[in-house]
């Protein structure tokens, strides 16, 4: 059978996330190509919603590759790992120079670099692309991350951006950077996103178990902070997670779902990509560490009994202070948490060269995915007004609206601490912000640890040079 070159896009890969993106694309007027491993996805796709736009259905490989006008673009949207290396291998031999191919799939950035770096000795595009907003952004609009060369992004952009979410008219989709960066954003958004998560975990503990409030309660106040600077797909969802009742039992649905959070491992490979680059992302890591807790049952068991305050919780009059404060303390929270997260994005693009600009990173991820918020204007008009803002905390509106909030933070830091409340990402945010401000921090002291055990020398505050004192022997200072 001969096959008409006609598809503008094609797509490999149709579980839930490729079966959507495929369909988003034939809503916005583009010819699909469709192939998936198993034909049964394809047929299905076609007999469900083949209506929807003008869709190639391919079964092999070939036929898929041949149903694509040049430079072919093709989006992988397989199991990440191994899968995505074996879908390359089947489709570099069928590619010619130019072809463009895109990989969707929520892949480390060092395996896209080295993708990258391989399809470009065949004279093929490899655009790493991260893509936020699970099954229904997939379909309806997703905020998308591609990465890759400037060239393959003026053919494939254009595709992209017509399928992604839009923010005032503006496509929530533009070029990160050079080979991993757009894989490297999403995973940085990851982590973001599960610092996010528990923070507003966190808000929600200590409502419940530190002002007294039931789930239906919580989830109006939410509801009310949802309509101010809080403003977030996040929020929204929890108040509705929280006013839901469990039909089976009455029972409001948080208390009769398992205390265990799961994890995919994205926000693990932001905080592994920190620590290698030196970057202090103390949120990102509180709230993976917190889902690790939340799964060491033998650990919690083993710990239960141990003494904790007598008090409970706060009287009614309090807890509604409380709740204001809460508000104030989230949001500056979420502010270090992103703060973190920016300059991660920061470091990543020095190490690679990767001329990442994170004012627009902030302003794709304001449609589309899972982190979107009202505040995320305030980060793109941050960066805006100085693209080498050294953290956001310096920024004029963060650095009024944390010291708005600092006086009621430290109150529910502390009462947290007196009511045996956990809040390892409010007390981490808080901390560091205060670590950011000390004239002085006790580092001094373990230089003098350090010089002491080790010999590792230090500098004086007063002089320039590299210096060592002889601890074991007579206390002199050297000069190295
Ligand atoms: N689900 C989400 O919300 C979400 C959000 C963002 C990104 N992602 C990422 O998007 C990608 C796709 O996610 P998904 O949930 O739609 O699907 P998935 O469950 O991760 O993967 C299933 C797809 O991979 C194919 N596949 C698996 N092994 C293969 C192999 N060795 N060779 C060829 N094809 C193979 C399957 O083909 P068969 O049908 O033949 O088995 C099927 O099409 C993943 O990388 C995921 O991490 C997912």
């Amino acid at each position: 059978m001969s096959v008409q070159k006609s598809a503008d896009i094609g797509v490999t890969g149709l579980a839930v996330m490729g079966r959507n993106l495929a369909r988003n694309f034939a809503r916005h007027g583009h010819r699909v190509a469709l192939h998936n491993r198993s034909t049964a996805r394809t047929t299905a796709l076609m007999a469900e919603f083949g209506h929807e736009g003008a869709f190639v259905p391919n079964e092999t490989m070939e036929q898929f590759v041949a149903a694509l006008v040049r430079p072919r673009r093709i989006v992988i949207m397989v199991k990440a790992g191994e899968p995505t290396d074996a879908v390359i291998d089947e489709l570099v031999p069928l590619l010619e120079p130019g072809d463009i191919v895109v990989d969707g799939g929520n892949a480390h950035f060092l395996d896209t670099r080295r993708r990258e770096a391989a399809l470009r000795e065949h004279g093929l595009h490899f655009v790493g692309t991260g893509i936020s907003g699970g099954e229904e952004g997939a379909l309806e609009g997703p905020s998308i991350m591609p990465g890759g060369t400037a060239e393959a992004y003026k053919s494939l952009g254009p595709l992209l951006e017509s399928i992604s979410a839009k923010v005032d008219g503006q496509p929530c989709c533009t070029h990160v950077g050079p080979d991993g960066a757009g894989h490297f954003v999403k995973m940085v958004h990851n982590g973001i996103e599960y610092a996010d998560m528990q923070l507003i975990a966190e808000a929600y503990d200590l409502l419940r178990h530190g002002g007294g409030r039931q789930p239906a309660e919580i989830a109006k106040i939410f509801r009310s902070w949802n309509g101010g600077r809080l403003e977030s797909y996040l929020v929204e969802i929890t108040a509705e997670v929280l006013g839901h009742t469990d039909a089976a039992t009455g029972q409001p649905f948080v208390d009769i779902v398992q205390d265990r959070a799961e994890q995919k491992g994205t926000g693990r490979w932001t905080v592994q990509t920190a620590l290698e680059l030196g970057v202090p992302v103390s949120g990102i890591a509180e709230a993976v560490f917190a889902r690790s807790l939340s799964g060491s049952t033998a650990l919690r068991e083993a710990a239960r009994d141990l003494p904790g305050p007598t008090e409970t919780w706060l009287d009614s009059a309090a807890a509604d202070t409380f709740a204001a404060d809460v508000e104030k303390a989230l949001y500056a929270s979420k502010i270090v948490a992103y703060a973190q997260g920016f300059n991660q994005i920061q470091a990543g693009s020095a190490e690679y060269g990767w001329q990442i600009a994170p004012g627009a990173m902030a302003s794709i991820w304001r449609g589309g995915c899972i982190i979107r918020a009202r505040f995320l204007n305030r980060i793109t008009a941050a960066y805006q007004a100085d693209p080498q803002l050294p953290t956001l905390l310096a920024d004029e509106y963060f650095r009024e609206a944390l010291g708005d909030a600092q006086a009621a933070w430290r109150r529910v830091v502390s009462t947290a601490a007196q009511l045996g409340v956990p809040v390892p990402g409010f007390a981490t945010a808080l901390a560091y912000y205060d670590s950011l401000r000390a004239g002085r921090l006790p580092a001094a002291l373990i230089q003098g640890q350090r010089d002491f055990f080790g010999a590792h020398t230090y500098r004086r505050t007063d002089r320039e040079g590299v210096f060592h004192t002889l601890w074991a022997g007579d206390r002199s200072e050297q000069e190295h």
